[in-house]
């Protein structure tokens, strides 16, 4: 992981950045771009991926990433200064600053995997920047990855051959998925870590055309790296250990929520990431814990590796035992019975699945042989039948004819959510979507065979008179 590097030519000046092109079309890279070139009308933007029909969607009126905002901030800029394209050579050939803003999947295979991160894509837009090209490049971190990977970055980039010199920053993102455009808008902190003044100083005063000084915090290139991931972390452990007392209160008279209310009025603690659930999702969060957790063992700190990876072990807990307490209330089993699923994303205001709890919920209750009608407002149904398909599939080995069997017969994928409901046994709640909310409860339950059940993965309809039109209704951490 570490390489030793000859040390790189320094720039130590540096001119006023004008053309940026940034590798990885994502969730990520995306919006953030759009918002740079938003912000700086007079900085060209070109945002590339090897995926032409990600890019094909980035150009169309059908934007590959659902995030509220994100539509009118694209149209403002796309074809201005910002574009679109599957031309990374060009790209970077013409760029003065690249960001790098590829995916960094959990490794499956070899050494350290399910925890180290894949930074085969980190490495191959190393290789081909350095192929590439010419004079001097500022290249930009933005993919979330284990610390010390710029490292490695630097050490691919000297060895180019075309005598091209390079400036590595660290620049990690904190938006949330869902909120990314008032993130990005009004971001609490950006964080530039770095080791030459002027490429630091280049990548600050991109930000400074909206982001107030004061909130550019800038570090070494270590820091920079080590705080996303402890970020992450901490954001992570404040959801494991609220559901973590989630369980007790179910065994006790307590209310989770309660709970939460009264030690979020600490000022020491806060009230934010204090909402208990069926499980944290997202990109983010599982893997950059397990980043963390390799890179503990590797340097020789099991104690601390194993300190955070109880992060990830409580919030497995937290979705099997929600699995269990529905198997449970539904008199032991659900096997042949309907359940319908009422969101897919791993949050709302998302078309994210990745991670989902909703995945693993769906994967145990069909292992249950429950029968799953799933209905998302945002979520392709593709998408739900790969993640399926994934899950079930369990690691690179073939989808077994048992699993296949599961996948066609027992699941359905719903446009509407009373298709959902229609005979179903219980419903499961796993996204907080607003709509649900303001479903209308009389109908569904008059649709839904008696006695009808409502599991509430997000406790977001608990202030429902739901008892009074008939229902039995469960939360997350309390118990009537
Ligand atoms: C981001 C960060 O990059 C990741 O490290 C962080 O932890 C999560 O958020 P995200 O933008 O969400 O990733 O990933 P994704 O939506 O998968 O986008 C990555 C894009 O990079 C994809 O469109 C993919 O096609 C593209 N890509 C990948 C390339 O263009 N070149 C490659 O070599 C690999
Ligand atoms: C996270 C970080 O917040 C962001 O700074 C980083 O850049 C990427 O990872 P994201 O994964 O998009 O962002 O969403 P986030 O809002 O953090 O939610 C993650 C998961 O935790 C979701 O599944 C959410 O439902 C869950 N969560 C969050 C809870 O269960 N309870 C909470 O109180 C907060």
């Amino acid at each position: 992981m570490i390489l030793t590097q000859p040390q790189l030519e320094q720039s130590t000046n540096v001119e006023p950045i004008r053309k940026i092109c940034c590798i990885g079309a994502g969730y990520v890279g995306g919006p953030t771009m759009a918002m740079i070139a938003k912000q700086c009308p007079d900085i060209e933007v070109k945002v590339v991926d090897i995926n032409a029909d990600r890019i094909a969607q980035w150009n169309s009126d059908d934007l590959p990433v659902y995030e509220p905002g994100l539509d009118e901030v694209v149209a403002e800029s796309r074809g201005r200064n910002l574009h679109f394209s599957t031309e990374v050579d060009q790209a970077i050939a013409d760029a003065q600053m690249i960001f790098i803003s590829v995916n960094t999947p959990t490794k499956h295979f070899g050494v350290g995997a399910g925890r180290a991160a894949n930074l085969e894509f980190i490495e191959k837009c190393a290789r081909k920047i350095a192929e590439v090209a010419q004079g001097h490049k500022i290249v930009v971190e933005k993919s979330t990855l284990p610390v010390r990977t710029a490292e490695a970055v630097k050490a691919i980039l000297a060895g180019a051959s075309s005598g091209a010199t390079f400036d590595v920053l660290s620049n990690p993102e904190f938006l949330a998925e869902g909120t990314a455009v008032e993130d990005l808008v009004a971001p609490d902190r950006v964080l530039i870590g770095g080791e030459s003044q002027a490429a630091v100083d280049a990548l600050v005063d991109v930000y400074a055309h909206w982001v107030p000084r004061e909130k550019l915090l800038t570090t070494n290139l270590w820091s920079s790296e080590l705080s996303k991931l402890t970020a992450n972390a901490f954001l992570a452990q404040r959801v494991s250990s609220i559901n973590s007392i989630s369980a007790l209160c179910e065994a006790t008279e307590a209310d989770v929520d309660e709970v939460a209310m009264a030690i979020g009025m600490d000022s020491r603690i806060g009230p934010k990431f204090l909402k208990s659930s069926v499980g944290f999702g997202g990109s983010c969060f599982q893997k950059d814990i397990l980043n963390l957790v390799y890179l503990c063992e590797y340097f020789g700190l099991p104690e601390v590796a194993e300190y955070w990876e109880q992060v990830v072990k409580m919030n497995d807990y937290q979705k099997t035992r929600f699995v269990r307490r529905i198997v449970r209330t539904l008199f032991n089993t659900v096997s042949d019975k309907k359940i319908g699923i009422w969101g897919f994303a791993f949050k709302k205001d998302t078309n994210d699945t990745r991670e989902s709890a909703a995945i693993y919920i769906c994967r145990d209750l069909l292992h249950e042989r429950a029968k799953i009608s799933i209905y998302d407002p945002r979520v392709d149904a593709e998408q739900i039948r790969r993640d399926l398909a994934d899950v079930m599939r369990n690691g690179d080995s073939e989808l077994s004819a048992a699993s296949e069997k599961l996948l066609n017969e027992n699941v359905e994928i719903v446009t509407d959510i009373h298709d959902a409901s229609k005979d179903a046994h219980g419903i499961a709640v796993l996204t907080e979507w607003d709509e649900f909310k303001d479903a209308d409860f009389e109908r569904v339950h008059n649709e839904m065979k008696k006695p009808a059940f409502i599991f509430d993965g997000r406790n977001i309809l608990k202030n429902l008179p739901l008892a009074d039109i008939g229902f039995i209704y469960q939360g997350i951490g309390f118990s009537r």
